[in-house]
């Protein structure tokens, strides 16, 4: 069995991964070092710093991944890594440090799209959860750096169905958060918060798109709650949860003391407009390729307003999320990509380059 573990190496934006999963499908280990509180205090990633930490936390990082597992570098059949898409400079150090260790213990090493990788997260549960996910699957992969719809056939085959022409959801999300104050990410605060609003207060009208009906477009919705906010006196209570943000990580309770009522509104009816705006493309592309269960991964998969309005749409086909800790960037799903390209024997030379914009299709 040692001979099919992987180590997965995962630093293409803020955090630095590794993880050792045997069989595609068993998580041996799996250690994320998180660089939120570096990067927290301007609101987002800074690329210069990211690859500082990359640098900082990849030897302890991988040391531990291989510890908790109780695997040798020697015992591993491949190496996985992100090759793309991310910042150039922090996917150098994750792919220098894979290569060097291929290169001194000669273990062969395995490029991996770091969107694929979100998409085998759900892969590699499911197959341990229900058996295997049944194709062709749609996966819906919606992160802080991409909003995706993609075919998946047999043999981890993609095609590209639709895309976000401007902002990411997990971007819009963390734009709008900055904006008002709840500091980054902005995913998990606006989640928490969205319950507490209604929904329906605030009409957010979606602009009527030219072209390919599949893309997302998520700039109008920032640009509509910027203007929401300007028309309105917020400068108080924006100021008062920055000041609230600088004493740490609040609490649920301390951000509702210091949200307004229409302020949890124009939450709660935000998230409700990106659900909207995620769900219906999605089960359009469904339906448009026959999908016979859909895939949705990425950081935004974490969203609890996303996976109940997935679950109480009744769908004709099975909907799959991740466990929230492989919705984030990890280095198990990176492994769990790998897995396939071992079978196959799809090893790269050390020569592979980082590419910044790498496409899955
Ligand atoms: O997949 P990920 O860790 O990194 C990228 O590849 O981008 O995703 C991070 C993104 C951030 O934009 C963050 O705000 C968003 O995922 N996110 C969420 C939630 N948790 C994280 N968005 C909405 N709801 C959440 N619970
Ligand atoms: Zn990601």
């Amino acid at each position: 069995m040692a001979h099919s573990s992987i180590l997965g190496i995962e630093s293409s934006c803020d955090e630095t991964a590794a993880a050792v999963v045997e069989s595609g499908e068993t998580v041996l280990s799996s250690v994320v070092a998180s660089q939120m509180s570096t990067h927290g205090k301007y609101g987002g990633v800074v690329p210069e710093l990211a690859s500082r930490e990359h640098l900082r936390a990849i030897v302890p990082v991988v040391r531990e991944a291989l510890e908790r597992a109780g695997t040798r570098l020697e015992d591993l059949a491949a190496i996985g890594v992100t090759v793309g898409p991310g910042l150039v400079g922090s996917l150098l150090v994750g792919l220098t440090f894979a290569k060097s260790l291929s290169f001194a213990r000669g273990v062969p090493l395995i490029a991996v799209n770091h969107i694929e990788g979100h998409i085998h997260a759900v892969i590699l549960e499911t197959r341990r959860a229900s058996g295997a996910v049944e194709f062709p699957a749609l996966a819906l992969v919606v992160s802080g750096g991409h909003t995706h719809l993609f075919e998946v056939r047999e043999g981890f085959r993609y095609r590209l169905l639709g895309k976000t022409r401007d902002d990411a959801a997990g971007e819009a999300f963390d734009k709008v958060a900055k904006l008002l104050g709840y500091g980054y990410p902005g995913g998990p605060v606006i989640d928490r918060l969205a319950p507490f609003g209604n929904p329906e207060a605030v009409r957010f009208t979606f602009a009527k798109m030219k072209g390919n009906a599949l893309d997302f477009s998520f700039s109008g919705l920032k640009t509509a709650v910027l203007r929401w906010v300007e028309s309105r006196n917020m400068a108080a209570e924006i100021d008062r949860r920055r000041a609230l943000l600088r004493t740490g990580a609040p609490s649920t309770e301390e951000w509702l003391a210091a949200t307004p009522a229409a302020t949890l509104d124009l939450l709660a009816s935000f998230q409700h407009a990106v659900i909207t705006e995620l769900l219906t493309r999605a089960a359009a592309s469904a339906a448009e390729i026959d999908a016979r269960a859909v895939i949705v991964s990425g950081g935004v998969a974490c969203n609890s307003g996303l996976r109940e309005a997935a679950r109480s749409a009744d769908l004709p086909y099975p909907v799959y999320f991740p466990s929230p800790g492989l919705s984030t960037d990890n280095a198990a799903m990176i492994a769990a990509a790998a897995f396939p390209k071992l079978e196959r024997r799809e090893f790269s030379g050390l020569d592979i380059a980082a590419q910044a914009s790498l496409t899955l299709a």
